[in-house]
C-alpha cells in the first residue's frame, strides 16, 4: 500500500485500538509486558524494569479518552505495586519517570487520588537524588556507572516538572533544567543526531567520552535515541518556555525526518550501514517520534508546525497499514518490528510495549486528547 496516497483516519484507527486493547486486557492479565516475540505473547518482566509503566499508561489513556470504567479498574493498582517494589530491594533507576508518570501521575490527574500524588512525589525525589552536581546530569543506571548519563532521561524530566507543579517546590524543575542543558551541550550534535551514552567524571564532572550504547557506534544515529531527544526537548520547552529547547527539538526532528526511508518507518540506526536495506526497522522509534512531532506541531501553531504534523501522520499511517497485528486477534501486541538492543542481539524484530504505548498516545493526540503525561 502506498502510504502517501492515503490519509490517516484517526477515528477508524482508534476504534480498532479500543477493540485491540480490550482483548489485550484479558490476554495480558497481571503481567508486566515488555517484549512479544514470534509467538505473539508478551513476556512478564520484573516490575522494576524500565518498561512497567507503559501498559498501565495505555489503560489510563483509554480510560481518559472513553470514560469507560474497565480501563480504570485494570490500571488502578499499578502505582501501588510499584511503590511496594520501591520499598524492597530493587533495581529502580532514572526510568522511574517512565514508570511513575504513567501510573501514579496519570492516576492522580484523572482521579485526584492523594496516594497516587504521594507516590509520584516519592519517585520525583528519587530521581532528583540521582543528580550529579559537578557534571549537571542525572545519573542513568546503577552499579558502578556513577558518571554515565543517557539521552533517554530527557523523557523522565517530565516527572520533575510535574513534581514542581504539584508541590510548588521549584527544586525539581531546577534539576530538570540543569539536566536538559547538559542534553543541549553534550548529547544533541550539530547535525541533529544524538549520542546515546555520555560519560562524565563523577567526581569533577568533566566530560570523558560518548559511547554508542544501544546504537551502532559512538557517532551513529540511533533512531530511538533521537526520538527520546526530540520528544524530551519539546516537553522541556513546554514546561519552561525557553526557545533553546524548542530549536534543539526541531534540529533533531529535521535529522529524523530527513533519514526516514520510503515507507516513513525508521531503521533502528540511521547510520548502521551505508545501505540500510537489510537493517531492521524500529517501529517503537517511529511511534515515539510521531508523538513527539505532534507535540512539536502543537507548540508551533500555524505554518511552522504543518510539516511536523504531516510527517507524524505519514509515519502513523505506515505503522498502521504495514506494521500492525490487526489481522491476528490472538497477538498480544499492537505493532510488529520493533528493535530493542541490536548490538547485543537482544530483541530484534519484536513487539515492544513502549512502541504500542506511543502509537496509542499519538493516535489519541490526533483524536484531540489534551491531557499530557510527559
Ligand atoms: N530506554 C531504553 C531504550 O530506549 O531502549
Amino acid at each position: 500500500m502506498d502510504a502517501l496516497q492515503n490519509k490517516l483516519n484517526a477515528s477508524v484507527v482508534w476504534e480498532q485500538l479500543e477493540r485491540k486493547v480490550d482483548r489485550m486486557i484479558s490476554l495480558i492479565g497481571d503481567k508486566s509486558p515488555h517484549v512479544a516475540k514470534a509467538d505473539g505473547k508478551y513476556d512478564d518482566q520484573r516490575i522494576d524494569w524500565w518498561t512497567s509503566g507503559f501498559w498501565p499508561g495505555m489503560l489510563w489513556l483509554l480510560h481518559d479518552m472513553t470514560g469507560k470504567p474497565h480501563y480504570k479498574e485494570a490500571a488502578w493498582s499499578w502505582d501501588e505495586r510499584l511503590e511496594q517494589r520501591m520499598l524492597q530491594p530493587n533495581y529502580f533507576d532514572h526510568d522511574v519517570g517512565f514508570q511513575f508518570l504513567h501510573t501514579a501521575v496519570f492516576k492522580h490527574k484523572l482521579t485526584q487520588n492523594e496516594d497516587a500524588a504521594r507516590r509520584g512525589l516519592f519517585a520525583a525525589n528519587f530521581l532528583t537524588g540521582r543528580f550529579n552536581l559537578s557534571g549537571s546530569f542525572i545519573r542513568a543506571w546503577n552499579s558502578d556507572k556513577h558518571g554515565w548519563s543517557i539521552i533517554d532521561t530527557a523523557m523522565n524530566l517530565s516527572l520533575l516538572f510535574w513534581a514542581t507543579e504539584q508541590s510548588k517546590d521549584p527544586r525539581f524543575a531546577h534539576v530538570a533544567r540543569e539536566h536538559a542543558n547538559t542534553v543541549l551541550k553534550h548529547f544533541i550534535r550539530e547535525d541533529g543526531s544524538v549520542n546515546h551514552i555520555v560519560c562524565f567524571d563523577p567526581e569533577t564532572g568533566e566530560y570523558l567520552e560518548a559511547l554508542g550504547g544501544q546504537g551502532h557506534a559512538p557517532n551513529s544515529g540511533w533512531s530511538r535515541g533521537a526520538a527520546w531527544a526530540l520528544y524530551g526537548m519539546v516537553n522541556t520547552f513546554r514546561y519552561t518556555g525557553d526557545a533553546a529547547y524548542l530549536r534543539a527539538a526541531q534540529r533533531v526532528a529535521h535529522f529524523f525526518i530527513a533519514h526516514l526511508p520510503e515507507d516513513h518507518v525508521p531503521h533502528w540506526d540511521f547510520r548502521a550501514n551505508k545501505s540500510l536495506a537489510d537493517e531492521p526497522r524500529d517501529t517503537s522509534a517511529g511511534a515515539i517520534a510521531a508523538s513527539g512531532l505532534l507535540e512539536l506541531a502543537d507548540q508551533l501553531p500555524g505554518e511552522e508546525g504543518w510539516a511536523y504534523r504531516d510527517a507524524a501522520e505519514r509515519m502513523l499511517l505506515s505503522l498502521y497499514e504495514n506494521y500492525g497485528t490487526w489481522d491476528n486477534e490472538a497477538h498480544e501486541a499492537i505493532l510488529l518490528q520493533g528493535t530493542g538492543y541490536k548490538p547485543a542481539g537482544e530483541n530484534v524484530d519484536v513487539s515492544l510495549i513502549y512502541g504500542d504505548y506511543f502509537f496509542v498516545e499519538a493516535i489519541a493526540k490526533l483524536k484531540g486528547w489534551k491531557n499530557r503525561i510527559f
